[in-house]
C-alpha cells in the first residue's frame, strides 16, 4: 500500500507553549485513521500543519513520499487533501449551498455540466438536497455542518481530514456522515476528542493534554 502522508518529529508552538512535541503519524492510501485527544492537545493545530496554515518549529511532512516545506509545496498538496474545519462557519464562504459546493470543483476546472452532476450526486449523499437553493446564512448549526462536509467531500480528496465532524450533528446525521467515511474509498483522518466506538476497527493516534 502506498504512502499518502508522513509527519515526523513535528513540533510546534503556539504562543509560549509547545502543542506538538515530536509528533509522528503517517496514513497509507484508503487508511483510516482516528485522531484522540483532550480539548487543547493539538488536534486542529495538527490538522492546520497539514495544510500549511501553521509552521512547525520542527518537523518534516511528506506528501506521496515528497518533503512539503516551500509554499508551493502546500498548494499542490491542498489541491488534493480536503480539510473539514472545527467550525463550519468559518469554512462556508458562498451565498447559497449549491454555489458552496460547487466552489471547489469550479476552482479544480471541472466543466460546468459534470459539477451539476457531482452537486447534485453529494448534496443526495448527505441527504441535504432539499437545502440546494437556501442561503448558507440560514442554516442551522447542524445544516451547515452537513455542508461543510459535503462539499469538502465533492472534490474526493486523496487524503480527507475532519476535525470533530459530528460535534453538534443530530442521529441522522451521524449516521450519514458515519457511513459516507466508512465507505470513502481514500485516506481519511478524523479527529475527535471523544472515543467513537463506531469506528472501532480504525487506528487510533493519541495526543496529550499537557
Ligand atoms: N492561534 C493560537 N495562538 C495561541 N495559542 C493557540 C492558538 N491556537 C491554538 N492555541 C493553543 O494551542 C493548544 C492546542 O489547541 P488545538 O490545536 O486547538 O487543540 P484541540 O484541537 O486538540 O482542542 C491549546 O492550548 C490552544 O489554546
Ligand atoms: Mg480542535
Amino acid at each position: 500500500m502506498g504512502e499518502i502522508f508522513r509527519a515526523e518529529d513535528v513540533y510546534v508552538k503556539r504562543g509560549e507553549n509547545l502543542v506538538l512535541k515530536g509528533f509522528n503519524l503517517a496514513v497509507g492510501e484508503g487508511e483510516k485513521l482516528l485522531l484522540l485527544g483532550p480539548n487543547g492537545s493539538g488536534k486542529t493545530t495538527f490538522f492546520e500543519v497539514v495544510v500549511g496554515f501553521v509552521k512547525p518549529e520542527r518537523g518534516r511532512l511528506l506528501f506521496m513520499g515528497k518533503p512539503v516545506e516551500a509554499e508551493s509545496d502546500f498548494r499542490l498538496l491542498r489541491r488534493k487533501v480536503g480539510y473539514v474545519f472545527q467550525d463550519p462557519e468559518s469554512q462556508i464562504l458562498m451565498p447559497t449551498v449549491e454555489e458552496e459546493i460547487a466552489f471547489g470543483l469550479l476552482n479544480l476546472g471541472m466543466p460546468r455540466s459534470k459539477i451539476r452532476e457531482e452537486v447534485e450526486m453529494v448534496l443526495s449523499a448527505f441527504g441535504i438536497s432539499h437545502l440546494k437553493r437556501k442561503f448558507t446564512h440560514e442554516l442551522s448549526w447542524g445544516e451547515k455542518r452537513l455542508l461543510s462536509i459535503a462539499s469538502i467531500a465533492v472534490m474526493k480528496p486523496e487524503l480527507f481530514l475532519l476535525d470533530e465532524p459530528f460535534a453538534g450533528l443530530d442521529e441522522r446525521g451521524v449516521r450519514i456522515v458515519a457511513s459516507f467515511l466508512k465507505e470513502y474509498d481514500k485516506a481519511v483522518i478524523l479527529a475527535s476528542h471523544t472515543e467513537l466506538n463506531f469506528f472501532e476497527d480504525w487506528d487510533k493516534f493519541y495526543l496529550r493534554a499537557d
